[in-house]
């Protein structure tokens, strides 16, 4: 753990001024109240001897875009001198070009006293953590001063994977609003883009060695569709921000849009002795299938650099390959008998094996766990199925095989109802499952899922916000942070510095916000 400033530092407690979300670790506010931030004055500063200095892209971009957060509502423009006109930044492993990674450290230490303002984290990703928590802890006073009170904060995420995954086949959408959601991630510590790019309605990557797939699986090619140029753009725009992409590409199933762009990758179905004109899953006995995974899977692997794709594996429905005579002829001479999970598990096997040949690891959905598919041993588990509460049951099952788990169960935020469901979102604990502190060791984070069936850009950020931001506190503050109380002031604070911010965060309950969205 991070070096512990010399001050004494204490949990915050229920009812305390600071709002920042999510809870950091370890914060201690010094008495004396706020010291001045002058807009006129106030900068960020590379700290002397830090490891990265100007030049560095990420904290570079990162202070233009704090300084505005900062300074957004106006405020105070007078020129006072004052020690908290810097905040200096201190980053001591070296590191800009990079990308964030599972293992890369976030830790940061904030100090801000009489003397100095001080930011120090081992890695530049850490200091993007640290801004943020510094812009939340600014405050305007009545006179519209901005201020920042004399405070030690000690911070480092609970879990390393916190993730969000928005689904761009059900519904388009536009870049924008994922660039949006990405700011809107990063303000709340989330770090993994799960880009569920494709699915059975529409197929809108634009693929270079496969261009037919968009051509013609897409809503429209021209419009509906993420250039080579877009996705370049969005792992730029999140990698700003510490966040990692994380594509998924999922087959056997949930391939209807990948057939007419793809001839004969799709399983024709039968009806009798006919084919009935309707496609199933991806054809797990042809040999072309696999060389077009080779060459789709080697396209990804270069655009997409974070070192893990996700390969979905979900919801196989099994109707399609039964009815297919060339299937039953394979099942045969493999002596599958009519188990065709293991018809499942030969072809998901084949395609990690090609993809792992790309020097990929590899996430998937918790079925090609239950069918015993056999996985490398750093496979990740996405344990989904809601299945009334179960979850922990699977978390358990996947940990004990010495699997690492990703839950995202209980975080289904596509669905809805009325009132403060964001609370049961909040009081999920991840690791309340039967099972050795191992086990618990290989649970490396969960997501928040937004499903696309009634969800487009007219709805996204409403549902997403402030409620994603429930799932954030989770994965980034310490497991005794669980006071409602507590979390519903401050989260219904850190909404309206959404909306400041210019998000549209819907409301926890009755109330309002000093700067409404869309006011001036
Ligand atoms: C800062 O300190 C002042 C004076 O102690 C207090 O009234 C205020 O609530 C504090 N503000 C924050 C954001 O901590
Ligand atoms: C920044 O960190 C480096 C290495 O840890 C240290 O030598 C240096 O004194 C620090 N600078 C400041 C201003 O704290
Ligand atoms: C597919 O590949 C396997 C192994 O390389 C080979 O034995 C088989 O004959 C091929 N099948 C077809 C239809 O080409
Ligand atoms: C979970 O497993 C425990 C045994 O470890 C069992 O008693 C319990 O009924 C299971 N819960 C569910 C919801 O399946
Ligand atoms: C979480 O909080 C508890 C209670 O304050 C504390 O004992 C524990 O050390 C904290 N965990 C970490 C990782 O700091």
């Amino acid at each position: 753990m991070a070096r512990l400033p010399a001050a004494v530092l204490v949990l915050l407690a229920a009812g305390s001024a600071a709002a920042v979300w999510p809870q950091p670790q370890y914060v201690s506010e010094g008495a004396g109240g706020g010291c001045r931030l002058s807009a006129a004055r106030f900068r960020f500063a590379y700290a002397d001897r830090s490891a990265v200095a100007p030049g560095c892209e990420v904290l570079d971009q990162a202070f233009r875009r704090y300084w505005e957060l900062l300074f957004l509502a106006g405020g105070n423009g007078k020129s006072e001198d004052s020690p908290c006109n810097v905040l200096s930044v201190n980053v001591t492993k070296p590191g800009c070009d990079g990308f964030p990674a599972l293992d890369s450290s976030e830790n940061y230490q904030l100090t801000i006293s009489d003397q100095l303002m001080l930011l120090t984290a081992d890695t530049v990703w850490g200091a993007l953590r640290g801004l943020e928590t510094f812009s939340q802890l600014a405050w305007k006073d009545d006179n519209g001063m901005f201020s920042i009170n004399k405070t030690d904060v000690v911070d480092f995420p609970r879990f390393p994977h916190r993730g969000l995954l928005l689904d761009t086949s059900r519904h388009y959408l536009p870049l924008k609003a994922i660039l949006e959601t990405l700011d809107a991630m990063a303000y709340t510590k989330l770090n993994v883009f799960h880009w569920h790019i494709v699915d059975d309605p529409s197929f809108p990557y634009q693929s270079v060695k496969f261009p037919d797939l968009s051509q013609k699986g897409a809503y429209n090619p021209f419009t509906h569709v993420y250039t080579a140029s877009d996705v370049k753009m969005v792992i730029e725009y999140a990698r700003l921000r510490g966040i990692r992409v994380i594509p998924e590409f999922d087959t056997p199933g949930h391939t209807r849009s990948w057939g007419p762009g793809a001839p004969r990758l799709l399983t024709p179905c039968y009806a009798g002795s006919k084919p009935s004109g309707a496609y199933g899953p991806v054809n797990p006995v042809l040999n072309t299938t696999y060389q077009f995974m080779l060459e789709f899977f080697a396209e990804v692997s270069a655009v997409f650099p974070d070192f893990y794709v996700h390969l979905g594996g979900d919801e196989v429905d099994f109707t399609c390959w039964k009815s297919n005579p060339d299937i039953q002829t394979f099942m045969k001479k493999m002596g599958f008998g009519q188990d065709y999970s293991k018809l499942e598990s030969f072809y998901i096997q084949k395609l990690l094996d090609i993809v792992s040949s790309y020097g990929k690891g590899y996430v998937v959905w918790q079925e090609v766990f239950d069918n015993a598919v056999k996985v490398k041993p750093d496979t990740i588990i996405h344990v989904w199925k809601q299945d009334n509460g179960h979850y922990p049951n699977e978390t358990a099952r996947v940990t004990k095989a010495g699997y690492r788990a990703l839950l995202s169960a209980p975080w289904y935020l596509n669905y809805i109802s009325y009132g403060q469901d964001w609370l049961g979102i909040y009081l999920v604990e991840p690791l309340a499952f039967k099972g050795s502190s191992a086990q618990k060791d290989l649970v490396i984070g969960g997501e928040a899922c937004m499903w696309g069936e009634y969800v487009d850009v007219t709805n996204l950020s409403p549902r997403l916000w402030p409620r994603a931001g429930a799932v954030a506190e989770r994965l980034w503050s310490n497991k005794t942070v669980r006071n409602t109380r507590d979390a519903y002031r401050r989260l219904a604070d850190f909404r309206c510095t959404l909306l400041r911010r210019g998000i549209r965060a819907e409301p926890l309950f009755t109330g309002y916000c000093e700067h409404e969205y869309g006011s001036v």
